[in-house]
């Protein structure tokens, strides 16, 4: 290797700096979040999209029913990561999530690519989702007769001028976030519970219409069809790992952190299995490839009054989506401002509600910027491989600290090390190839920008510098 690269990758933060960057009192983040408020974040961050949208196109054109195993199978690959990411949470708990502790432990040249990685899952999430919240919103007002304008709800890149609907949106989530954590983590408390109910109203109302008959067969796919159905509906699991950027603002990280992506999982795992087992057997899987396959469900059996409540359930869930994904990007931002490798303005607190607002402000730009302008379909895709990567990086992370660092306070540790890491790594991994050849191609072009970006600006201005380098 290279000398000057391998000073890169040599070039860690050790865990002493990181906790006294992230008491220093000028850029301290206000601790106000609970293990509730973090369970409410994963939920809020996962529960969307990905269930009232993909199951649909997944179960009719990948797995068919056994798409039920589909979400079991990307479910156990987030567990696994989940576990990683609870330990990393409990040992390093500092705002930049995956990017603080690969940088703990693979070197500053892996975090930058991580935070930059980042940045496809929290922003482009976040542009996918407030677009699809505009398509809902737009059908469930058409819904109640009131017709909005189709040039000012498509983005100027989707044959209209702005999308005005997602545009507002991201405007009025970043004025709550600057306002600050608490208001935001108890607006996306009750999303949240609205959500789960219209979930639960789904499968009471649902089950009396299953005719088992319907989930044969089981397989029409066969199981490469499983495979490629979970890299499908991997989306719908994205967003527990957002809980983690809101370490500095817990009250009690080592034991809430744990709690909080873990519950969530656990809670949107089995409610994902069984929406998919009901909605599978109401309708079938042929009949599913539609925009709103959860509320079709409910029309073909006659519950019209169901259909227009998931609609709500829908546009409620997207909307806390939206608050977790852009509560997560200003906090790597913050955190690697803070370390040197953007700007040093960005990381300023505000005086008085104690959040990141430049880097939030910074994020609802970007957010309001691409959600006016852009159509859904490309930015899907990219969200799952650049979290994937990320889920890879932080399994290798925690194999690597426990060599590294057996000694630190670990509040939580992932199971049967170094099996679950590298199984989590493996299974992420495998959902990772089973994406488009064109995502990887945008992938690597993203990254490759990063790298440029680093080679000019971050490695001279790492507060980790090493004289030596040219
Ligand atoms: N998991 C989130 C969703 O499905 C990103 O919308």
């Amino acid at each position: 290797m290279h000398p000057v690269l391998g000073k890169l990758f040599a070039r860690t933060k050790s865990i002493h700096d990181i906790e006294a960057d992230a008491t220093d009192g000028r850029r301290k983040l206000a601790r106000h979040l609970t293990a509730f408020d973090l369970t409410m974040i994963g939920i809020g961050g996962i529960i969307g999209a990905g269930i009232f949208v993909l199951t649909g196109t997944a179960a009719a054109t990948k797995a068919g029913p056994a798409v039920v195993l589909s979400f079991v199978f990307s479910g156990v690959g987030c567990a696994f990561a989940g576990f990683c990411y609870a330990e990393l949470a409990s040992t390093i708990p500092v705002a930049g999530s995956a990017y603080t502790y690969a940088y703990a432990t693979l070197g500053e040249i892996i975090a930058w690519i991580i935070g930059w990685d980042l940045i496809l899952e929290y922003v482009v999430a976040s542009i996918t989702v407030s677009i699809g919240w505009s398509g809902y919103l737009v059908k469930w007002l058409e819904g109640y007769g009131l017709m909005l304008p189709s040039a000012w709800t498509h983005g100027t890149f989707d044959g209209g001028i702005v999308n005005l609907p997602a545009v507002l949106l991201v405007v009025a989530i970043t004025a709550l976030l600057i306002r600050g954590i608490k208001a935001s983590a108890r607006a996306t408390a009750v999303l949240v519970l609205i959500k789960l109910g219209v979930i639960v109203l789904f499968l009471v109302l649902g089950v009396p219409w299953v005719r088992p008959a319907h989930w044969s067969p089981f397989f029409p796919f066969g199981w490469s069809g499983v495979i490629a159905g979970a890299g499908v509906i991997f989306f719908a699991y994205i967003g527990f790992d957002a809980v983690t950027t809101t370490s500095e603002e817990t009250r009690n990280p080592q034991r809430d952190l744990p709690i909080g992506i873990l519950t969530s999982l656990v809670v949107c795992t089995v409610l994902y299995v069984l929406v998919a087992l009901v909605l599978t057997g109401m309708v079938p899987f042929t009949e599913l490839n539609h925009p709103a396959p959860v509320a079709l469900a409910l029309e073909k059996v006659g519950i019209t009054w169901g259909m227009q409540l998931v609609s709500v359930g829908a546009v409620v869930g997207l909307a806390s989506v939206v608050i977790v994904m852009m509560t997560g990007q200003p906090r790597v931002f913050f955190a690697m401002s803070r370390d040197g490798l953007l700007s040093p303005w960005i990381a300023k607190v505000h005086g008085r509600f104690h959040t990141p607002y430049r880097a939030t402000l910074i994020t609802g730009a970007v957010v309001a910027l691409g959600a006016g302008t852009l159509s859904i379909q490309v930015a899907g895709e990219m969200t799952s491989i650049g979290t994937l990567f990320a889920f890879v990086v932080v399994c290798v992370g925690v194999i690597v600290l426990r060599r590294t660092r057996p000694d630190l306070r670990r509040g939580f540790k992932a199971p049967w090390n170094p099996f679950v890491p590298a199984a989590g790594a493996l299974l992420c991994f495998t959902m990772m190839c089973g994406l488009e050849f064109a995502t990887w191609v945008r992938f690597l072009g993203w990254m490759v920008v990063g790298l440029v970006i680093y080679v000019l600006y971050g490695r001279h201005y790492s507060h980790q510098k090493s004289e030596d380098l040219p």
